[in-house]
């Protein structure tokens, strides 16, 4: 039944695909958006001859393997969440359609984590109780500092599926990370930004200072931007909370910058874009991990034009995995590019599941042990090697501050810059692929 109905499935899905991808392009209102759509056209009719393994129609039998995830499903933070509980639901589909593990299904268990560290904390605590194997959480990296804890000490593998902040697999030998720390990557948009704009000498940095991500970031911002020659005329910090911003943008106007870089959420970090333009400012504009979702147009909308983001995922990656999963998200969400969260997240249960089949095919799978499974299957996870929508990706074991062997640090080799183009509308709007680059290095000085 389930074989006949897969194969079936096969060919009017991919014909599915090529005529949605034309609906999108006629729909699409603006120039810039039908480029896209004809991209996302190509990549599907390419990805007709590039898939990797089709499903293996494979019959499921047996207690699904419980997999928690862990992301803001309700409050601000939730802007981001969204996009990984995308993520997680095309990845729980499209690894059981390609046999779960080794026939034996997955279910994710979802915990909405909120935006607070304690609701995280209550989510994680839950799960750990759920019996799962792994969690996969939480959205903010200030969450993880709080529920990471908690699970290294109950033996529950975490993995990080948008905490960039520094120090996050330091926390405990369960902390692994697949979202790249943002050293690794945030002044790319510079370089793009210098490319832009030759005669940049001046910046101004703004970030959230009661958030542990958006001050990482910005050390990272305010490092490159000297190293990198620039004066770094004025740093302001703001709140996740305030919605008013009119001081601190006095104060970083007064200092004449030709680009103005912001570290915090999309909701803040929305509203400081929108009252930059409205308060005068034409130059160019950086936003951080935080302003990495098309969640933030409804928040800046026309005024979320033209800023610069660094990305940890790239749809346009050319790889049967990442073609895949381009395909799968265009079919669930009828939308042209899955958005970094949901790559993420996508590529967190992918390598769940991927280590879950090596223990199985090595005989070390046993849901009655699930101390034991949880132990083992963290390190598989750590020891592994895994073809991800984000590239092939690795982990390297950390040291804590005591010099104790700690979590998983991610390995990823390519990294992204964007540029939002907002249609006439000023409601819809897209990333539009500017550059990829390699890991950043800092100069040498
Ligand atoms: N990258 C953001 C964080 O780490 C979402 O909190």
């Amino acid at each position: 039944m389930k074989r006949s109905f897969l194969v079936n499935c096969l060919i009017p899905l991919s014909v599915f695909a090529a005529i949605l991808a034309l609906v999108v392009m006629q729909a699409a209102p603006n120039a810039s958006v039908r480029a896209q759509a004809a991209t996302a056209a190509a990549t599907m009719a390419a990805t007709k001859a590039t898939m990797g393994p089709t499903p293996t129609a494979m019959a499921l039998s047996g207690d699904p393997i419980l997999i928690g995830v862990a992301v803001a499903q309700t409050s601000d933070t939730a802007l981001l969440g969204q996009e990984q509980v995308v993520g997680a639901k095309i990845a729980e589909a499209f690894f059981n359609q390609r046999g779960g593990v080794n026939g034996r299904p997955i279910k994710l268990v979802y915990q909405d984590a909120a935006g607070a560290p304690e609701t995280a904390v209550n989510a994680f605590n839950a799960l750990i109780n759920g019996n799962v194997v792994a969690i996969i959480g939480p959205t903010l990296s200030t969450q993880a500092r709080a529920a990471d804890p908690v699970a290294d000490k109950a033996g529950v593998p975490v993995l990080a599926p948008s905490n960039t902040a520094a120090g996050i697999p330091q926390i405990g030998a369960f902390v692994t990370r697949v979202s790249a720390g943002v050293a690794g990557y945030a002044p790319n948009a510079i370089l793009v930004a210098k490319e832009i704009n030759p005669d940049i000498k001046t910046i101004a940095v703004m970030y959230a200072q009661d958030d542990a991500f958006a001050t990482s970031e910005s050390k990272v911002f305010q490092t490159a931007s000297t190293d990198l020659g620039y004066k770094l005329a004025t740093v302001q910090t703001f709140s996740v909370k305030d919605k008013d911003f009119t001081t601190q943008i006095s104060a970083a106007l007064g200092a004449n910058p030709e680009l103005i870089i912001v570290s915090g959420l999309a909701v803040d970090g929305g509203n400081l874009v929108k009252q930059l333009r409205e308060l005068g400012y034409k130059g160019l504009i950086i936003g951080g991990n935080g302003l990495n979702t098309a969640n933030m147009f409804a928040v800046c909308q026309a005024q979320c034009d033209g800023v610069l983001v660094a990305q940890a995922y790239g749809p346009a990656l050319d790889t049967a995995i990442n073609n895949e999963f381009v395909q799968a998200y265009q079919l669930d969400q009828k939308r042209p590019q899955p958005p970094q969260f949901s790559g993420q997240m996508f590529a967190c249960v992918q390598v769940v599941v991927e280590s879950l089949r090596s223990l199985d095919k090595k005989g070390k799978l046993d849901l009655k042990d699930l101390p034991t499974l949880r132990k083992t299957l963290n390190d598989e996870i750590q020891a592994g090697t895994f073809d991800t929508p984000l590239g092939k990706i690795s982990f390297t074991k950390v040291k804590k501050d005591n010099g104790d062997v700690a979590g998983g640090e991610l390995n990823q080799q390519k990294f992204y810059v964007a540029q939002i183009k907002m249609d006439a509308d000023g409601k819809t709007g897209l990333f539009a692929f500017v550059k990829a680059f390699d890991a950043y290095v800092a100069p040498k000085k």
